[in-house]
Parts: C-alpha cells; structure tokens; sequence
C-alpha cells in the first residue's frame, strides 16, 4: 500500500513537472544571483560560491531549481574536485522550486528525482525537524526567499545508494 501511494505521488509530480516545464525556461541570471544572496545572508557561502564557480559555464545549473544546501564546515570536509562541482550540484537539487510547505506534502516513502535525473531522492517526513532527503536533514527550511529559486539548508552531503 504505502509503495502504492508512492508511486501514485511520482506520477502526480512528474505531471505536474511535464505541465510547468521549469528546465525549458531561458535562463534568469537575476534570479540565481538573488538565491545566492539570500544563500549568502544566511552563511551559506561554500555553497553560494560552488553555483558562482559555474555561472557563465556551460556547467551551470539552468532552471528553476530547488537547492539542498550542506553548510560550509560539510563542504570543506568533503572532496569535491574542480570538475565534478556542476555533478555535485545537481545532486544537491531538485528540478523544480518547492518551499518547505510543498515538500512536506510528499508522505515518507516518496522518490523524487534529484537534478541528475538518472539519481533520485527517497523522502523520510515526520514533519518540520524530522524531514530528511536521503541521509540529509533539513535544518534550515526556505532560505532563499526573493527569488524563483527556493534553497534549504541540510546537515549533510546528500548520499545516493542508486
Ligand atoms: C528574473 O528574475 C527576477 C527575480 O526573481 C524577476 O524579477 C524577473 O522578472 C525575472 N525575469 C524574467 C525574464 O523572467
Ligand atoms: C549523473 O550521475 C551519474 C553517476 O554519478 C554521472 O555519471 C552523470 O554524469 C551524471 N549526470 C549529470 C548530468 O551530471
């Protein structure tokens, strides 16, 4: 049953994601240098300065995205080389905005594909303070307020077991 209503919830978003095609809109530069201001005035500044290594490149994330943040002590304890920052970062994201409130509505169970859409991400919600994204807690719920973009702070580097 519970795998039921997990499925039946990734067809819903997948719909919902086919009809709003985010990743086709061209490309608002205003709008990610906004999300990383906001990434920037709540100290999440190894993050902010990943997505600013790529602005420009072709590497760079393009749509309205929602970004999983680790914070910086994470990051420095993590090895992530020059070329595998644009992979790093799409792990790091889902391909659509969702503020907290359209994340809590996915029951513990769902998949929901991660901005490499061959990786997805399983959803464990037991409300705000207990939702995790794989082994990632969220700890610090919509940060990125004045932008398309929506970005929310987790404890950890996102693992993928698939
Ligand atoms: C780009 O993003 C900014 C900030 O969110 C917004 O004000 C502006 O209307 C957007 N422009 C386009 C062309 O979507
Ligand atoms: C998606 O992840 C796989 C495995 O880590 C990697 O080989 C591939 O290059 C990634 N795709 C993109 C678009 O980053």
């Amino acid at each position: 049953m519970a795998l039921i209503s997990s499925c039946f919830f990734i067809i819903l978003f997948l719909l919902g994601f086919a009809e709003s095609q985010p990743l086709t809109h061209p490309f608002n530069h205003t709008d990610l240098q906004s999300a990383i201001r906001d990434m920037r005035a709540k100290s999440y500044y190894g993050f902010a300065m990943l997505l600013q290594m790529l602005t420009g490149t072709t590497a760079q994330p393009n749509g309205e995205f929602t970004f999983l943040m680790p914070d910086d002590k994470q990051l420095s304890s993590s090895s992530i080389s020059a070329d595998q920052v644009g992979d790093f970062l799409l792990k790091h994201a889902i391909p659509m905005p969702l503020y907290f409130s359209d994340l809590s509505h996915f029951p513990t169970g769902t998949l929901i594909p991660s901005g490499n859409t061959s990786k997805m991400i399983r959803i464990h919600n037991r409300g705000k303070g207990d939702f995790f994204l794989n082994n990632a807690k969220i700890v610090s719920a919509n940060v990125c307020l004045k932008s398309v973009i929506k970005c929310h702070g987790v404890d950890a580097i996102i693992d993928y077991y698939n």
